[in-house]
């Protein structure tokens, strides 16, 4: 679907009062949720003792409660209670090969039992991961590894402005780039600024530039304006847009910042945490054939195995990571780069490319595109809709994502369509699908027929829950 059909289908959907399921029938579906998930109740009850809140995870659903999952294998997920569930979450993203996948896991197991989990030493697993990336990424010619996404998105604007001897930072609200202090601003919806800012300093802020989402004027103002301030070190983009394209980008977006960067001097920064390896084995940059100067990678690197991050790029830039003391910037992790990550890295790599891993979840995307937008138009007045780049889908349902915040009741409008789309999704969930957030859904190289089925006739079960008119 195009960037401008997908602004119209979301301004229509925020143009009709949202379709609640009635509160008779939620009630039930509650009740259902309640009894199948027992046993992750129980565990949600003994954890709220001991977590803050009872649960860390806030990817999928937690209302009414979390589910505590058991095990996971291809497209499929089982919980606690037995419960089955296709997996559209893929750990939010990096599963690509499908959960548990044996070729991957054997590897690691062997690490572990012939050489331990780390040294806080270099192995030549760190090495053969490096050549991997710089062999699909076209910008990347160097790789320093770290532990996070968050990290990486850390250390690329260290670098940044290490390189530029600049300060100030261009982010386009709505993206998301990692919890550090200076990034958690104007999250999820464009221009709610520090909403989320509870426990961060103002000053973290200072050389923080929030730019609107494809607002080009916005975009050249903020170069223009900072260039005696001493200017713009670094732009920092999600390249198909805020929070994985939820915030689609206009055509020209991504060409007009590597344009205005190349003029001001500043460096452009794909941030390729959820892109890269999925959009396309070379990113978002192939994809696009645009170029950065640095790319950010996170979890899919290591293939849901834990301490995944990378920040690579040019030389000459990725060379303020190296030198004398006072020389070069200061980068840590004491677990970043270790040989399970690392060779979880170079295996996921190769076996990614081996099975055609991207084009065959990228062919799956496609089709249960299609065949959930056939569906949505029997219900025309809903207005429901889908859109994927490759393997990376939304479903639109209310639309609140899309709210203008500077019209009236901006926050009760996202307020009442998000708890709607809660709704939807405990029947989806009790159903059997495990998607993100109530808006997204990625998928593996192993979603076959039987999942396209099962997922459509869930679907179908939550549309008959609506009422008609
Ligand atoms: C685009 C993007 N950047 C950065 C991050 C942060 O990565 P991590 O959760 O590994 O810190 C994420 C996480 O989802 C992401 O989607």
């Amino acid at each position: 679907m195009e960037y401008q059909e997908i602004l119209t289908r979301n301004q229509e959907i925020l143009s009709r009062p949202v379709k609640a399921i009635p509160e008779s029938r939620l009630e039930k579906e509650r009740d259902l949720y309640h009894r199948r998930n027992r046993r992750s109740l129980e565990i949600f009850e003994k954890a709220k003792n001991l977590i803050p809140g009872g649960v860390e995870h806030n990817l999928s659903q937690n209302k009414p409660f979390p589910l505590a999952m058991d095990r996971a294998k291809g497209y499929r997920m089982w919980d606690v209670d037995n419960n089955e569930y296709v997996d559209y979450l893929m750990c939010g993203a990096p599963i690509i090969l499908g959960h548990a996948f044996e070729p991957l896991d054997e590897k690691i197991v062997e690490i572990i039992l012939e050489k331990g989990p780390a040294t806080g030493l270099t192995s030549e697993y760190e090495l053969l991961a490096a050549q991997e990336i710089v062999r699909h990424m076209p910008g990347v010619e160097m790789v320093r590894f770290l532990q996070s996404g968050t990290e990486a998105d850390m250390a690329a604007i260290r670098i940044a402005r290490a390189f530029t001897g600049r300060q100030k930072v261009i982010k386009i609200g709505g993206s998301y780039h990692g919890w550090s202090d200076q990034m958690v601003y104007s999250l999820h919806v464009p221009g709610t600024g520090p909403l989320n800012s509870r426990g961060i300093t103002t000053e973290s802020y200072a050389h923080l530039i929030d730019v609107p989402p494809n607002d080009f004027d916005a975009l050249e103002k903020a170069f223009e304006e900072n260039t005696g301030k001493g200017g713009v070190a670094a732009v920092m983009v999600e390249p198909i847009g805020g929070e994985s394209g939820t915030h689609p980008v206009h055509p020209e977006w991504n060409r007009r910042i590597r344009d205005l960067c190349d003029h001001y001097g500043a460096l452009l920064v794909f941030d390729e945490v959820v892109t890269g390896f999925r959009l396309d084995m070379g990113g978002a940059q192939k994809y696009f054939n645009i170029t950065p100067d640095l790319t950010v990678l996170g979890k899919i690197i290591a293939h849901g195995y834990p301490s995944a991050g990378a920040v690579g790029g040019r030389k000459d830039v990725m060379s303020v990571c190296q030198g004398g003391m006072g020389e070069k910037i200061y980068i840590g992790g004491t677990l970043a780069a270790n040989p399970i990550s690392t060779a979880a890295c170079y295996h996921a790599l190769r076996l990614m490319e081996e099975h055609d891993a991207v084009n065959r979840a990228r062919a799956y995307a496609d089709r249960l595109t299609a065949a959930m937008n056939d569906l949505f138009a029997t219900r025309e007045n809903l207005g429901f809709f889908v859109y994927n780049f490759g393997p990376i889908m939304h479903y639109v349902t209310t639309a609140f994502f899309a709210v203008d915040l500077t019209g009236p009741d901006a926050f009760t409008q996202i307020m009442t369509r998000k708890q709607t789309a809660d709704d939807y999704q405990v029947v989806t969930l009790g159903q059997g699908l495990c998607t993100l957030a109530g808006t997204r859904m990625y998928t593996c190289m192993q979603h076959d027929d039987e999942a396209l089925n099962r997922t459509l006739e869930v679907w179908e079960y939550l549309l008959s829950l609506i009422p008609r008119g």
